[in-house]
């Protein structure tokens, strides 16, 4: 049995997380395989919202097994708080939830560094969900980190000296800063997490595809923040791309199924970084409050634009999805007409592929579908569809060469379409 994978093809925020919630009952075990608490993945259902991190999205769903890969990166203090909120929902997880020893850990510094980094940037700061993310993937680059395999043995010392290294660089920036208050409430989260399965989690999602079992791996953030193929240098640290689930979970690439590859009907994008077709009038507003685009962790407003099919063509190359899914298409339901980028102007010249860099001399070009101007968040099948919107969808598949396997019309998980008897 083949690994599938589902992720963004965007900039986050795509709703991975609702998704990966509606496919579970179809698999055995879900796996995260890059990230971590930079991540806000929103889950709803029987009218409760729910916010994962680091914990993937299955683990709702019964029985299946979670587990977080060894790509992923984790801070024990919002480990331990996202496991509280969970046990307090009734959710029990420790049987259910296994982590790879070979996540590298956030260490309380680690956030420290983040913040010093993007304060010495000053105006050219990422906008980064300081979450220590880029400092912990430095560290395991340049073979300085600790992974969670070593709270086993001797952590102490090679903590103190991660620490003590931390502490030279902090100084050098003259970031001031109170530890104390962090490191205990770290600490509090190792201990709780080490209640949990710390596995050779390669190990057991190679055995478990052997015996048939099956697995869908799910991406955190989008292709566009990609560290290879997004807006470098304002992207996350981690490979975000399909390529990403085989050293992020250890699986070989010919053991690579399906690839779903999600959108939103429209473009957002949250901290700072070039955004082609973003929108700075009232219509940007309106995607804004009917699509509640606000962070699911840090609260802070999403950008907002067109959707952007150069990006999207890009996107799908790189990752190799074979299925697409549409998202909030239902936030699109009030526009007259819907504009959609086909290809980028650069200069005097019409480009059709991504380019090296977004410079000010480039220009989306745009051309508008007329809108359906009806409430789609209560339809159950494709039958119900405006005649209008079944058009965008074949323009869409047409200029993506590529099926739109599932349709979201709402953030629950009832309001999910499947299309191509998926
Ligand atoms: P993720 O990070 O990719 O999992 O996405 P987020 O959870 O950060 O953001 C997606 C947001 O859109 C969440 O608030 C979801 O509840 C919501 N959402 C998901 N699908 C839909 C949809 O089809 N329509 C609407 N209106 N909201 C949706
Ligand atoms: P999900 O999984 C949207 C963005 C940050 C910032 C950049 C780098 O919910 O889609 P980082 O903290 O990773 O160093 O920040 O990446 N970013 C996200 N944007 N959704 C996310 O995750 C994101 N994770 C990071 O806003 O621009
Ligand atoms: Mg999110």
């Amino acid at each position: 049995m083949k690994v599938d994978v589902l992720l963004g093809l965007q900039w986050g925020d795509e709703g991975k997380g609702k998704i990966v919630d509606v496919l579970t009952p179809a698999y055995d075990i879900i796996a995260r395989f890059q990230g971590g608490p930079n991540a806000g993945h929103t889950l709803e259902f029987k009218g409760q919202k729910y916010v994962l991190r680091s914990i993937p999205s299955g683990i709702f769903q019964g029985d299946k097994i979670n587990v977080i890969g060894n790509g992923v990166v984790i801070d024990p203090a919002l480990f331990k708080e996202e496991v509280k909120s969970l046990q307090a929902s009734g959710h029990t997880l420790t049987e259910r939830l296994l982590i790879s020893k070979k996540a590298h850990l956030i260490l309380p510094t680690h956030r420290l560094l983040d913040a010093a980094y993007e304060q010495a940037k000053g105006n050219a700061k990422i906008g980064t969900t300081g979450k220590g993310i880029g400092p912990t993937y430095t560290d395991k680059i340049g073979r300085n980190g600790l992974r969670v395999g070593d709270i086993l043995h001797n952590f102490e010392e090679k903590y103190q000296r991660a620490i003590n290294r931390h502490k030279e660089i902090l100084k050098q920036l003259k970031f001031e800063y109170d530890l104390d208050t962090l490191e205990k409430e770290w600490f509090e989260g190792l201990e709780c997490l080490k209640q949990f399965q710390l596995v050779d989690s390669e190990h057991f999602v190679n055995k478990n595809m052997l015996e048939g079992k099956k697995i869908l791996a799910e991406g955190a953030q989008g292709t566009m923040l990609d560290i290879d193929f997004g807006s470098y240098p304002f992207v996350t640290s981690s490979n975000t791309v399909s390529a990403g689930a085989c050293t992020g979970l250890g699986i070989a690439p010919n053991k690579l199924g399906t690839v779903y590859g999600i959108f939103k009907a429209y473009c957002t994008r949250v901290g700072s970084g070039p955004f082609p077709t973003e929108l700075f009038d009232d219509t940007a507003d309106e995607m804004r409050n009917k699509g509640v685009e606000y962070g699911s962790v840090t609260g802070r407003p999403r950008r907002c634009g067109w959707i952007d099919l150069v990006a999207l063509r890009y996107a799908i190359m790189i990752n190799g999805v074979s299925k697409l899914i549409m998202m909030k298409s239902d936030v699109m339901d009030m526009f007259e007409t819907i504009k959609v980028c086909v290809s980028y102007k650069i200069g005097e010249t019409e480009e059709n592929d991504f380019p090296f860099e977004i410079t000010e001399n480039l220009s989306p070009v745009y051309i508008e579908i007329p809108g359906w101007k009806t409430d789609m968040t209560k339809m159950q099948s494709e039958d119900e569809f405006p005649e209008e919107f079944n058009a965008y969808l074949s323009f869409l598949e047409a200029e993506l060469a590529i099926d739109i396997h599932i349709v979201s019309v709402g953030p629950d998980r009832k309001q999910t379409i499947m299309r191509y008897n998926e």
